[in-house]
């Protein structure tokens, strides 16, 4: 378990964004840290000398962030991490569960162990990431909690060969939704956010760019959506602005469907 802080003294709210070295996850860390936040970039030990240089990143830009290694599908790993932020700066007072995999296959292909990995990272992460902050947050009476999710979660607009993945991101509609009520009274709110179309790592190697490139060209929009528009929305649902927006599944996907 290594953790590095580059600036101990933290203005701002603690925020640890998981899955953070890069695409979405790296986007929310770096609005976070551009707001006044500490934020810690939490991903997996392979992914730790990237992490370290986002962090770099923005420590010389003047402002406060850390890393942390973290696997979100480890019990003993995100009690640990979590642990070693609460010593090092103090308790998360956000949490941006955004740590994410996808692994395309048809239904029929697809073996047990591939399903459990994809739910695990995707869905019991995200539980176990919260129930680690969650103690800290309701003993402040102030905490946010913002879950990715995905337009996964409703429609299949792409192909129809990722029911892990959908499964796992409609399941986080239901986590938030528990949270949202069973926290609410402790000045926690919960929410998700569901990207649409992000040109990142994961969507390239799920789907082959021409498929992509007729979705996105058939969008209100016309366009991917930005992971810096998903970074500015979870920046907004953890201001204390956002006190009375709770239990939504924010849609930010240029129009691929309407709720
Ligand atoms: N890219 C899109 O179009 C899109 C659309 C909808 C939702 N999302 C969601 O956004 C989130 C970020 O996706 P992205 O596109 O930036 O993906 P990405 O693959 O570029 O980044 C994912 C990050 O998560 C980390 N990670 C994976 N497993 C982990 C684990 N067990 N513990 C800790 N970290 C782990 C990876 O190391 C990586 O840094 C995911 O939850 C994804 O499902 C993405």
């Amino acid at each position: 378990m290594t953790m590095t802080t580059t600036t101990a003294t933290t203005a701002g709210r603690i925020t640890l964004v998981t899955g953070a070295a890069r695409g979405i996850g790296r986007q929310i860390a770096t609005a976070f840290a551009r707001s006044g936040h500490h934020v810690v970039i939490g991903d997996l030990p392979a992914a730790a000398d990237t992490a370290r240089a986002v962090a770099d990143g923005l420590t010389g830009e003047g402002l406060s962030a850390g890393t942390v290694d973290l696997d979100v599908t480890d019990e003993d790993s995100v009690a640990a991490a979590v642990g070693r932020i609460t010593e090092t700066v103090g308790a998360p007072q956000v949490l941006v569960n955004n740590a994410g995999i996808s692994r395309p296959a048809p239904t029929l292909e697809t073996s047990l162990a591939q399903w459990n990995e994809v739910v695990a990272v995707n869905l019991t992460g995200q539980f176990l990431c919260a129930r680690a902050c969650l103690p800290a947050m309701r003993d402040a009476g102030w905490g946010r909690i913002i879950g990715i999710s995905s337009f996964n979660a409703k429609s299949a607009p792409v192909n129809g060969d990722n029911a892990s993945y959908a499964a796992s991101k409609a399941g986080i509609t239901g986590l938030t939704h528990n949270l949202a009520v069973e926290f609410g009274r402790d000045g926690i709110t919960v929410n998700a956010i569901a990207p649409g179309i992000v040109d990142t790592e994961l969507l390239r190697r799920a789907h082959p760019p021409q498929r992509l490139a007729e979705l996105v060209d058939r969008l209100p929009t016309g366009r991917f959506t930005l992971p810096e528009e998903i970074a500015a929305t979870a920046v907004f649902l953890a201001g204390d602005v956002a006190a009375s927006i709770t239990g939504e599944i924010v849609n930010v996907n240029g129009g691929l469907y309407f709720d």
